[in-house]
């Protein structure tokens, strides 16, 4: 499944078509908190929590990329928590990944089970498995992070939506251009743009896709109403990269593949994860599902301190967490409490010209494992 080029050529236009003569190409930045309203309450813009042409820019361009309504927020949690908690209520159940985002596990733990929430956790691989009859809910987060299992998004969907369950994907991992949950019948997208579609690591935001006029609503009023509201400097920001993500998504995704594919025959890695290789387990359903394999690479040292020794060599690799940005960056993602080995270790491929990514990984991994 490809991206339309299209779409990316429409994305970058979305707005220049109706230009007045004299009008900056780029996007002003608009840093109002209140708008002229003069007699009725009638107009495009009143006060900045509801609204505000900064963020209608962004939601426009991601918009065209989704081909649905969107509504941008301050940061991917808050599109994930906007989302579950305004669709679950007292006695619902939500299955929710047990490999998937640490912090989605930990808003429902925290704030969905004490109100009487039942939260269902489950490994993504095993999502096929899962009877999902009773679930009011149900969270794909594929390829799921930090391991990068698979789920199949429209298998899922099908089964959810006969038990009458809203289906939430979260598609941070691929952004838009490698993976269109919407098309395999998803319900809603959610995910962070602080990663790929910024791509800068300044900003964070989020957003929600969907086509379901009832999911919006609810969606938008929660905004509003409880008041986590992205900042303009961040939308304008986020609107700014994602002019730029196609050519970052396609470089950091080429480059990733060959590099997993390295990283797999070298002596010192073991246990290396990316959906484009053929090893991967569920490497036919990435090919089927997916456009790209994602920017992401995870292999295993034998222990933290080799992991360390690794990133601490390693000169084109920052040592951080987040993915998705222009720089390459790595973590020992067992430091977070993921149930990875210690000495497994997520590489965010970036757009460094390939091989010399893969000359300083080489220099970085001599000798150890
Ligand atoms: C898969 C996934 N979903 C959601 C988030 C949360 O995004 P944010 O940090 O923008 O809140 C992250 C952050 O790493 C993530 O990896």
């Amino acid at each position: 499944m490809d991206s339309d080029p299209a779409l990316l050529a429409d994305m970058l236009h979305h707005r220049t078509g109706s230009l007045p003569a004299g009008s900056p190409v780029a996007l002003p930045l608009t840093p109002a908190s209140t708008y002229a309203l003069p007699g009725t309450i009638d107009a495009p813009f009143t006060y900045g929590r509801a609204g505000g042409p900064t963020w209608s820019a962004l939601e426009e361009a991601l918009g065209v990329l989704e081909q649905a309504e969107t509504v941008v927020l301050p940061s991917g949690m808050a599109a994930i928590s906007a989302v579950l908690l305004t669709h679950l209520t007292r006695g619902d159940r939500v299955l929710l990944p047990s490999d998937g985002y640490y912090a989605t596990r930990r808003l429902a733990e925290q704030f969905l089970t004490p109100v009487g929430v039942e939260v269902v956790l489950r490994p993504t691989a095993e999502y096929a498995q899962q009877d999902l009859d009773g679930f009011t809910v149900v969270l794909v987060e594929t390829p799921s992070n930090p391991a990068l299992d698979l789920c199949d998004i429209a298998e899922v969907s099908a089964r959810a939506h006969a038990a009458g369950a809203l289906v939430v994907v979260d598609n941070t991992t691929l952004t838009p251009l490698g993976q269109r949950p919407l098309e395999l019948g998803a319900d809603v997208v959610v995910a962070s743009d602080t990663k790929a579609p910024n791509g800068h690591s300044d900003a964070l935001l989020g957003h929600v896709a969907t086509r379901r006029p009832d999911v919006l609503e609810r969606v938008r009023q929660w905004r509003t109403l409880a008041g986590g509201i992205p900042g303009q400097l961040e939308t304008w920001l986020v609107h700014r990269g994602l002019e730029t993500l196609e050519l970052r998504f396609d470089r950091m995704c080429s480059s990733a593949l060959v590099l997993a594919e390295r990283l797999e025959e070298h002596p010192a890695t073991r246990d290396v994860v990316h959906p484009g290789l053929p090893s991967h387990p569920q490497h036919e359903l990435a090919s089927r599902q997916m456009a790209r394999a994602g920017s992401l690479i995870g292999f295993a040292l034998p222990d933290a301190e080799t992991a360390e020794r690794f990133l601490e060599r390693a000169r084109r690799v920052v040592s951080a967490t987040s993915f998705g940005g222009v720089h390459t960056s790595a973590e020992r993602r067992a430091r977070w409490g993921d149930a990875v080995p210690e000495g497994f270790v997520r590489l965010s491929v970036g757009c460094e010209p390939t091989e010399e990514l893969w000359a300083d990984l080489e220099q970085a991994l001599r000798g150890l494992g």
